[in-house]
């Protein structure tokens, strides 16, 4: 029985993951690290609404176990020296340099966390890579932990984490599957069936399932994978769709009632964003590219070709419906996000069409609920299309909507916050310059309520 969990990184999945374990599993002690004391002092904050990461229900499950038997620290040696169980949830992000630049995970956080679990462990240790990783990381943390180790045995199983930000309480709560891979070996199986026990404190048994742990790695990028292509998919439709009088949305009902398709992730938008789905495929595609598979890495790298490109043609039909020029004029930008209900800002759509709309000089105002101005300047700075100072001459942070519409000549809408919906349109329309335009990236405004106010409403796909 496993008495002492540590997990290494606090973001978004480690946080998440953890507190939910914490709270289904009151005699087991769980302790979350990072390097980041920042990080670390916010999920220690007293005041909930502080929690470095926004996600709904977070708070309640945290308020519960910290303190309890949830800590967060960032005593690393010490967490590790006195787990049995280590979670690795460190970011791995795609590289942005050398070999595998722009493709290749980039495995330098995990690499050093092997290295430090090698150097403080004095017991045996089961070691559980939770972030998305390229098939046969386990492999590389295997070679690090045996070969720089203190002689103590290391087991390693994949347990990929499948929740979704802004639902990730749920998800966790109530998960479709639990996955788990570890050696066939007896003792992985007997490390396999310590983390399953963990999971069974609140998953049925039926929905853990145990597979070798090539075959867990993989399945983590085959679903994402799979679910991006529904929405590049769906998004090449929306364009088609554009040009032909049809309506996505009404495609997208009409194959959703098939029951062999499904209705999931089949809203047409300006592009999916986050921080798995582009770096899982671009995993996926240098994969299939070294073993030679070079079929097999166009097929899915078209699934990326795809949301670039719809990003792309959304600031494009802006600039185009705008007069063909934008330059000094106000855009209105509602949602930074990469999804609603979430704080996390990776990949996010907003990003690309911010940077497309302020190279040709618009002055974009920005309203998110829960992103800060310090992320979005450093999103748009990260692109490095220009410098910090530049950016700054045309991009403004609002903190509130209706400051954020005054006077400007459209409005794109970037993420799907139900808050937006519940706006007072009328008060909108009548501050802004005419014609009023609302480009709604997401199809989530009401068409022809906003057409009888007055304004030049297009969505994605109609
Ligand atoms: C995803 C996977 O769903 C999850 O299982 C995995 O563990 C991590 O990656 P996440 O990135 O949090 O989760 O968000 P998800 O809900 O999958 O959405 C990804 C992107 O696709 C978002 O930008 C979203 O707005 C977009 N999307 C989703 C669409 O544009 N249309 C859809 O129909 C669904
Ligand atoms: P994810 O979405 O995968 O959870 P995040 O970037 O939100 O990614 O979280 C990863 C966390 O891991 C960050 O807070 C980072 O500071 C932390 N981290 C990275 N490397 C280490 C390390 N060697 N030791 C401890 N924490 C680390």
């Amino acid at each position: 029985m496993i008495k002492n969990i540590c997990c290494i990184g606090a973001g978004y999945v480690g946080g998440p993951t953890m507190a939910v374990i914490a709270q289904k599993c009151p005699n087991i002690k769980v302790t979350v690290v990072d390097l980041n004391e920042d990080r670390i002092d916010a999920w220690n904050s007293s005041n909930l609404e502080n929690l470095p990461i926004y996600e709904p229900g977070l708070d309640r499950v945290v308020e519960e176990a910290r303190g309890r038997n949830l800590f967060f620290s960032t005593e690393v040696d010490k967490a590790i020296d006195e787990a049995e169980m280590i979670f690795i949830s460190v970011n791995t992000p795609t590289k942005t340099y050398g070999v595998g630049k722009g493709m290749a995970a980039d495995l330098k956080y995990i690499e050093l966390c092997a290295r430090q679990i090698a150097r403080v462990a004095k017991s045996d240790k089961i070691v559980v890579e939770k972030s998305t990783l390229p098939v046969r990381t386990a492999q590389a943390i295997k070679d690090i932990l045996d070969h720089t180790g203190n002689g103590v045995n290391f087991q390693i199983l994949s347990n990929p984490e499948f929740l979704a930000e802004g639902t990730a309480i749920d998800d966790l709560f109530a998960p479709d599957r639990v996955l788990i891979g570890g050696d066939i070996t007896e003792s992985g199986q007997k490390a396999i069936n310590q983390l399953v026990d963990i999971y069974a404190n609140w998953v049925s048994k039926d929905r853990i399932l145990t597979t070798n742990v090539w075959s867990s790695e993989l399945s983590k990028l085959t679903a994402n994978a799979f679910l991006a292509q529904r929405v590049s998919s769906i998004n090449a439709m929306s364009e088609l769709c554009e040009k032909t009088g049809a309506d996505v949305n009404e495609v997208a009902k009409a194959i959703g009632m098939d029951s062999r398709i499904g209705s999931k992730f089949l809203k047409a938008s300006v592009g999916f964003g986050g921080s798995c789905f582009q770096k899982d495929i671009l995993n996926l595609v240098y994969i299939a590219k070294s073993y030679g598979l070079n079929e097999v890495a166009d097929y899915w790298e078209q699934v990326i070709i795809m949301n670039d490109h719809q990003k792309r043609r959304f600031a494009k039909n802006m600039i185009s419906t705008l007069y063909n020029t934008v330059s000094g004029k106000k855009i209105a930008f509602l949602g930074w996000a990469f999804k609603k209900d979430t704080n996390d800002t990776r990949e996010s759509a907003a990003i690309y069409v911010a940077d497309d709309l302020i190279s040709e000089q618009a002055m974009v105002s920005v309203f998110d609920p829960k992103v800060d101005e310090t992320q979005i300047l450093f999103d748009l700075n990260y692109l490095e299309t220009r410098s910090d100072i530049e950016n700054k001459k045309y991009i403004k942070i609002e903190k509130d909507p209706y400051s954020t519409v005054e006077n400007s000549h459209a409005i794109a809408i970037l993420t799907e916050w139900d808050e937006f919906k519940t706006y007072d349109w009328k008060r909108i329309y009548d501050s802004m310059l005419k014609p009023a335009f609302v480009f709604d990236g997401r199809n989530l405004l009401d068409k022809k309520e906003l057409e009888e106010i007055g304004f030049v409403y297009q969505a994605i796909g109609s």
